[in-house]
């Protein structure tokens, strides 16, 4: 295998199926296609449930920006969208178990229906913190969508509503999500192989 010198996308173009930061090995996961493929089902469903409503999708950056679009395209009802910033990772592979906020939310929720959009729920904590920070706000009704979660890394009582993928508990990088905040910009999504 070639070592990567020009960028990990120009090497999963060239059909290499594995992305090597330094001493780590990634392999695919998830496929764009499925990726895809299961963003259009959730907004199917999205659609189907919330017929005749508005709802305002609420990002939560960095990791969800790209889940969000895309799953907001496979949206046919009239919707907003607003983001929030949370930090808890910093640039390590394991949570730091602290969520600061970083950026505030700009509309107005109390009456609306809202769906948080994350990139991946892990330990649950980033997803407890919003829903605490959220409840005061008084909105019609709150659900959470999740591009991934690790079921078996659960440790806060969260539900989420629309789940894309269950993932094994181990560190993934692409499609929104990062490693030391790069690797946003690949298409699939990759685990760290032991
Ligand atoms: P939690 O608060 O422990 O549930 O962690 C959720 C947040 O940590 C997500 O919003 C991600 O930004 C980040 N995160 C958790 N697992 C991973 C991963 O495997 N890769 C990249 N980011 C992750
Ligand atoms: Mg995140």
């Amino acid at each position: 295998m070639p070592e990567i010198k020009n960028g990990i996308q120009e090497s999963i173009a060239a059909g290499e199926d594995k992305v090597v930061i330094g001493t780590d090995t990634f392999i695919p996961l998830i496929t764009e296609e499925e990726i895809q493929k299961r963003t259009r089902e959730l907004g199917k469903q999205i659609s189907l449930d919330y017929a005749s409503k508005t709802p305002v999708f609420i990002g939560v950056l960095n990791g969800a920006f790209l889940f969000l679009s895309d799953l907001i395209k496979n949206v046919s009802v009239d919707c907003e969208v607003d983001f929030f910033k949370l930090s808890s990772y910093g640039d390590e592979k394991i949570s730091s178990g602290r969520v600061t906020m970083l950026k505030e939310l700009n509309c107005d929720i109390t009456g609306r229906d809202i769906i948080i959009v994350e990139d991946i729920v892990d330990s649950g904590l980033s997803m407890k913190f919003i829903e605490d920070l959220i409840e005061p706000h008084k909105p019609a009704s709150m659900r959470i969508a999740s591009l991934l979660i690790k079921p078996d890394s659960l440790k806060y009582n969260v539900k989420i509503d629309y789940i894309g993928f269950n993932v094994p508990s181990k560190f993934v990088i692409g499609y929104g999500l990062d490693y030391a905040q790069k690797y946003r910009n690949l298409r699939s999504i990759y685990v760290l192989s032991e």
